[in-house]
């Protein structure tokens, strides 16, 4: 088995760390704390090939593997989460699921523009009464000559008032539950769809979560992304490769921790000498790195997998589970380490636990992820 990032890989983190190190970290406390959009970062990112990482070439994307792409969510998430998790919904849930099940017709409207950073995407499955229970889908997609008719609800949507194109979840027959769900590429600016409702949260707060409304809004039947029915499947197998992004997210908030630690116990004096030389700082520094390590592999050998076409999923749900608790750990720890300086804004540390809070909850809560897991292993 090899372990070596070849040179395309080894470029991608570095042009990732230094993007992420000069544009991002200059500004990344503001505008968590104004909950500013990064709109220039994104652009910035589209230009560096980075908002359609695993898209061909053709398609308007860079051509690389998951490997690369995982390290540059590591990077970027690293510095500023908010950035990671605008990035990867338009990578792994947008742009892959139009790549691997859109139509021709609409790989050269919407995914040549996305891919490229030009537009930016969104994602819209959860609704107020179908959050893990994602096949419960009340907007309803009834069928009128060439157009669907979409009436409902989406929240939590990442990118929802930003996105020029949503990828929207939606039943098009109540009777037959999760094969009766299809999905619809809606373009901003319909009518009838609406932005509802921003949220403040917690973390990642310079991305852009919203509530969706769709009012009689219709939409075109070539902009259906595959069969109807085909749309629980679809948000399934997007969620497999998104679950990779999330656990690679979380991983650079880990790290970012780490680092904030190692840096902090070297500088930092108590009872006349530096506390990186207590032993109580060192076993939770060996802690943090270890288990960080671990997550990395996991992440890793899912994107591998993906690369190499073989089934994937069950290792990307572990992946986010095991990736997601190390983050919260690591950024516990390092807030610990950093005693009241750790509480405060200026050290990033409380940033980082409030931003890796959510890496247990969106794209699968750490609950989803066990039965994902466990189903794999118990099925017949
Ligand atoms: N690949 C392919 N098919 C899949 C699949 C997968 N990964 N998972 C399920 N399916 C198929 C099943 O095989 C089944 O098909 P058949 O009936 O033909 O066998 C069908 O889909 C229904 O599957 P289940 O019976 O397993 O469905 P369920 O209702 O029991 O739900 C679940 C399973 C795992 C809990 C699922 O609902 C789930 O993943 N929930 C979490 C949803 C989620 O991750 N939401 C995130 C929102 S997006 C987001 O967060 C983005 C963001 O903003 C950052």
């Amino acid at each position: 088995m090899q372990f070596n990032y070849n040179e395309t890989h080894l470029m991608i983190k570095e042009t990732a760390r230094k993007f992420a190190e000069d544009e991002l970290a200059p500004t990344a406390i503001e505008r968590d704390e104004k909950e500013e959009f990064p709109y220039e970062a994104v652009k910035k990112l589209g230009e560096l090939g980075f908002m359609g990482m695993m898209v061909p070439e053709q398609y308007g994307g860079a051509g690389l593997d998951a490997v690369s792409y995982v390290l540059a969510m590591e990077e970027i998430s690293r510095v500023d989460a908010s950035c990671g998790v605008i990035m990867s919904v338009n990578n792994s849930l947008v742009t892959y699921g139009l790549n691997e099940w859109g139509s021709e017709e609409q790989k050269q409207k919407y995914l040549i523009p996305l891919a490229s950073g030009k537009l930016l995407g969104a994602f819209a499955l959860s609704e107020p009464e179908a959050g893990s229970d994602a096949s419960n889908q009340k907007t309803i997609a009834d069928r009128s000559g060439d157009y669907y008719i979409l009436n409902g609800t989406k929240n939590f949507i990442t990118n929802g008032s930003t996105a020029d194109v949503i990828l929207v979840m939606a039943t098009t027959d109540k009777t037959k539950g999760a094969h009766g769900v299809s999905t619809f590429i809606v373009d901003k600016g319909t009518p009838g769809f609406f932005v509802a409702k921003k949220e403040k949260k917690l973390g990642i707060r310079s991305s852009d979560t919203v509530s969706l409304s769709f009012q009689d809004c219709r939409v075109p039947v070539a902009n259906r992304i595959g069969e109807e029915g085909f749309g629980f499947k679809f948000a399934m197998k997007t969620l497999d490769g998104g679950r990779i992004g999330i656990a690679s997210q979380a991983l650079g908030i880990a790290q970012a921790s780490l680092d904030a630690s190692v840096a902090y116990a070297k500088q930092r004096k108590a009872f006349g000498k530096y506390i990186a030389e207590f032993q109580a700082i060192q076993f939770k520094i060996a802690d943090m790195a270890t288990r960080i390590e671990a997550a990395r592999l996991l992440t890793l050998k899912a994107a591998a997998l993906k690369d190499a076409h073989e089934p994937f999923g069950n290792m990307s749900a572990m992946a986010k589970l095991f990736a997601s608790k190390v983050a919260v750990d690591a950024a516990l720890d390092a807030i610990q380490i950093h005693g009241g300086y750790g509480y405060c804004q200026e050290y990033n540390v409380e940033r980082y636990l409030r931003d890796a809070k959510i890496t247990e909850i969106y794209e699968g809560t750490s609950e989803v992820q066990r039965i994902v897991i466990s189903r794999n292993l118990l099925k017949d």
